[in-house]
């Protein structure tokens, strides 16, 4: 079974992270099957709305670390630019369906998306400071505007998680349901948006987007530090803690 599998239901394009046994922890493959479903869904007139949701217990446990580590060994560049530019630019709205953990760009995604709905037992974490990393995905920047900058800090900063109610009080979910009703809330949400007249809707989209301050400008800004951070010593010692199941132990940095 693919990592990403796509499903197409009239006009709603469905997009399913699917690798359960690693979190739906996300590989450059990953980002790159999810930016072509954004971009054939902004491209095909017959495509409404997207869906996103993961297999199993966990929305996604954000960028598969192994993945960095490699990267950050052959001083590869990080893939996830192009998957970013095409969740931000999308002109179809884009309903998320959280099914479990949301962690790294798993959280940083959602304020991207349109509507969230989440399960009761979805957690939101984003812990870039722990990883040796900054945020991405435009998250410093909108992150502060949706929930405030203290609020923003613990979850920034502090790496904070988030339990769902907290996250729908702090207005990045829609609805918190059980999970015998996630897929059919979100499906609900996508089906009377694929109904309303499609023009409308993008424009309104475009509208309540435009109102914020440069996304790509600050998109570019962070992926510029985070390639560096990714290559940092405080990084290496993150990624091997959590490769051997450890602590990371931070004391020698300064
Ligand atoms: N990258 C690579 N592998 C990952 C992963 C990630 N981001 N998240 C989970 N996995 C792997 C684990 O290494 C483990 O693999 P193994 O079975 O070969 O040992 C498997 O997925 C199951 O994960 P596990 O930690 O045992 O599950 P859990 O239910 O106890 O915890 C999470 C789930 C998501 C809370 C936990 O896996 C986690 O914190 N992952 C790291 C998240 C992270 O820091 N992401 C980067 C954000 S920038």
């Amino acid at each position: 079974m693919a990592d990403v599998i796509v499903t197409q239901s009239g006009p709603v394009l469905e997009i399913r992270l699917n690798r359960p046994d690693k979190k739906n922890a996300l590989t450059g493959e990953m980002y790159d099957a999810v930016e072509a479903a954004f971009k054939r869904a902004d491209a095909d007139p017959q495509i409404r709305v997207v869906v996103l949701t993961g297999t199993g217990d966990t929305f996604t446990s954000g960028n598969d670390i192994r993945d960095f580590q490699a990267r950050a060994a052959t001083r590869e560049g990080i893939q996830v630019s192009p998957f970013l530019n095409a969740l931000s630019s999308l002109t179809k709205p884009l309903v998320a369906a959280v099914n479990g953990a949301a962690v790294g760009v798993g959280t940083t995604m959602l304020a991207h998306a349109d509507l969230v709905v989440a399960v009761r037992a979805a957690r939101f974490v984003m812990p870039f400071t722990s990883l040796g990393l900054v945020p991405e995905a435009a998250s410093s920047l909108l992150f502060p505007l949706l929930v405030g900058y203290q609020r923003a800090s613990a979850l920034l900063l502090l790496g904070e998680a988030i339990d769902a109610d907290t996250a729908c009080e702090w207005g990045l979910v829609n609805k918190v349901v059980s999970e015998a009703d996630l897929m059919s809330t979100a499906r609900d949400y996508a089906s009377r948006l694929a109904a309303l007249p499609p023009e409308a809707v993008r424009q309104t989209k475009a509208l309540i987007r435009n109102g914020r301050p440069d996304v790509p400008g600050r998109i570019e800004e962070e992926l510029a530090l985070f390639r560096q951070r990714l290559r940092s010593a405080e990084a290496a010692e993150a990624f091997q803690a959590f490769m051997e199941k450890r602590k990371p132990d931070f004391s020698r940095f300064s």
